[in-house]
């Protein structure tokens, strides 16, 4: 018998939505943990307890499970947790999205931010609570389930569930898993000693801390030695902890080929296919696809690409620059501002360089999934250059699903680049004059280049299913 599953997230593999019509349709969940997990537990069946994020989803919260049907008799189903508005504004908005993003991801331009005041503690307080409930729900399913149960808890919204769960079910197999970097020590410090013991702590509580790559595990393990009574050992990555030993593994998360191909197969995908193609015409592509998020270094890559048009006279007119940007976190200051600055540098460069028929940049700032799915199959080149990214999926999606031998331009600081490195061309995410070099590279590269590295860049993605990466976690907890 495999061990029972059950899976906590912030973000639900799908929302429910109400259309204009008053009927309720499931949408897909947008970012990479729920790409990657819905591929992994659509093949073993398990339970997915997640946040209500829509009106919908709080009315379901209130009527137990959902069945997510799958292609076969392994589909799993899905709980939702219900919270009170404001309390899940101060968690999600104020404190994981507003604190923790940043921290991990380096996002503070300190001599202005963060300032820690009054709401800080309320916000907290608001991140405590949610964890507590998590916790108690993984509590109460695994009481159902039996003493076999595998807690796979993931990413920094649920950092303080694994110690709460533990604290509940002392016998309980944790597993932690962040789907984003982590932050070092000195970066670290700059969260009050209360509260970066209490992420630690709650951390620690799992009994195995899975990252994406060596870079993240290192520093948490780094990070753990600001711990009073924490005993780290590099080598090995444990983590003596009161008394047990925490492993921390490293356990890149891949991407179900399959289930991708299936959805790219849909007749809207077709269509938007089509309408691409039309719309680009004898052009070449140049592709990103993002959350509008300011860790995917939107920003830059216009810059970039402002320069490439400067110092490559010979592309102008020849080459559009597709940026399909997904709304995210719209309630937060930041990420509004920065989607502006980048819709602006948009606009620069398009008025620099464009004529009445050719309009170098289209920053599309819209949810449009099939669009996405049907872009890729169209790029001559996709440029992926965020400034830090736990993993990075569109890297992998993007080789999958592409028909033209396109190039891939990765960050050296994306999670992809360890499993990648060798197929793309690599840059520095500050360096805009490297960034606009590789751009015109990957425009300018022979074609038996091109079909080469795009072959090594499939197989890699297609030797790392998201299978493994379960498989991992389940005997790292000793169930596998
Ligand atoms: P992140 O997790 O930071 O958002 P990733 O690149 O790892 O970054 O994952 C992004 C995921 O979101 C990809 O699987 C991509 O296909 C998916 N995606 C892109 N656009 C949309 C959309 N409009 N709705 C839902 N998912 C989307
Ligand atoms: O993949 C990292 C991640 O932060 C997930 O945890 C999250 O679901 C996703 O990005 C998208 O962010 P959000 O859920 O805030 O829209």
């Amino acid at each position: 018998m495999p061990a029972p599953i059950v899976v906590a997230s912030n973000r639900g593999p799908i929302a429910f939505v109400r259309g204009a019509d008053g009927s309720v349709t499931a949408k897909r969940g947008a970012g990479g943990l729920v790409t990657a997990l819905s591929g992994a537990l659509a093949a073993s069946g398990g339970l997915w307890i997640a946040s209500a994020m829509t009106d919908e989803d709080r009315e379901l919260a209130g009527r137990g499970r959902v069945d997510v049907p799958g292609d076969d008799a392994s589909a799993y189903s899905l709980r939702y947790l219900g919270f009170d508005a404001g309390l899940f504004d101060r968690y999600y908005n104020g404190w994981t999205n507003r604190v923790l993003w940043f921290l991990h991801h380096y996002l503070w331009n300190l001599p202005q931010t963060p300032i820690f005041g009054n709401d800080t503690q309320d916000a907290w307080d608001a991140f405590v609570a949610v964890n507590r409930a998590f916790a108690e729900a993984m509590a109460e399913e695994g009481g159902r389930l039996g003493p076999s149960t595998a807690f796979l808890v993931q990413d920094y919204h649920l950092s303080l569930a694994p110690a709460m769960l533990k604290e509940l079910r002392p016998g309980a197999r944790i597993a932690h898993f962040s789907h984003i970097p982590f932050a070092g020590p000195s970066y670290l410090r700059i969260l009050p000693e209360r509260f970066r013991t209490a992420l630690l702590e709650g951390l620690l509580g799992a009994d195995v801390v899975g990252f994406h790559t060596p870079a993240w595990a290192d520093r948490f393990l780094l990070s753990c030695r600001l711990l009073d009574g924490a005993r780290v050992n590099l080598r090995r990555r444990t983590v003596r902890w009161h008394d047990r030993e925490v492993r921390v593994r490293v356990n890149p998360m891949g991407l179900d080929v399959r289930a991708l191909s299936e959805e790219a197969a849909r007749p809207e995908v077709g269509r938007a296919r089509e309408e691409l193609r039309a719309w680009k015409g004898d052009r070449a592509m140049l592709l990103r696809v993002d959350r509008a998020e300011l860790s995917k270094n939107i920003l830059r890559g216009f810059i970039a690409f402002d320069r490439f048009l400067e110092t490559h006279a010979e592309w102008r007119g020849r080459v559009v620059f597709l940026a399909l940007l997904n709304p995210s976190r719209e309630d937060i200051p930041e990420y509004a501002a920065y989607v502006g600055e980048c819709v602006r540098a948009a606009e620069f460069v398009n008025e620099r360089w464009g004529s009445a028929s050719w309009r170098p940049i289209d920053a599309r700032v819209r949810d449009e999934y099939a669009q996405t799915l049907a872009a890729y199959a169209h790029y001559d080149a996709l440029l992926v250059n965020p400034t830090l990214d736990g993993m990075n999926l569109v890297a992998k999606e993007g080789p999958t699903l592409n028909t033209r031998d396109g190039a891939l331009i990765l960050s050296e600081t994306a999670g992809a680049f360890q499993e990648l490195q060798r197929w793309a061309l690599p840059v520095n995410p500050f360096d805009v004059d490297q960034t606009a070099a590789e751009i015109a590279e990957a425009l300018d590269m022979p074609a038996e280049e091109r079909a080469a590295r795009r072959r090594g860049l499939r197989g890699a993605v297609r030797r790392n299913p998201p299978s493994r990466w379960l498989a991992s976690q389940l005997s790292d907890l000793g169930l596998g």
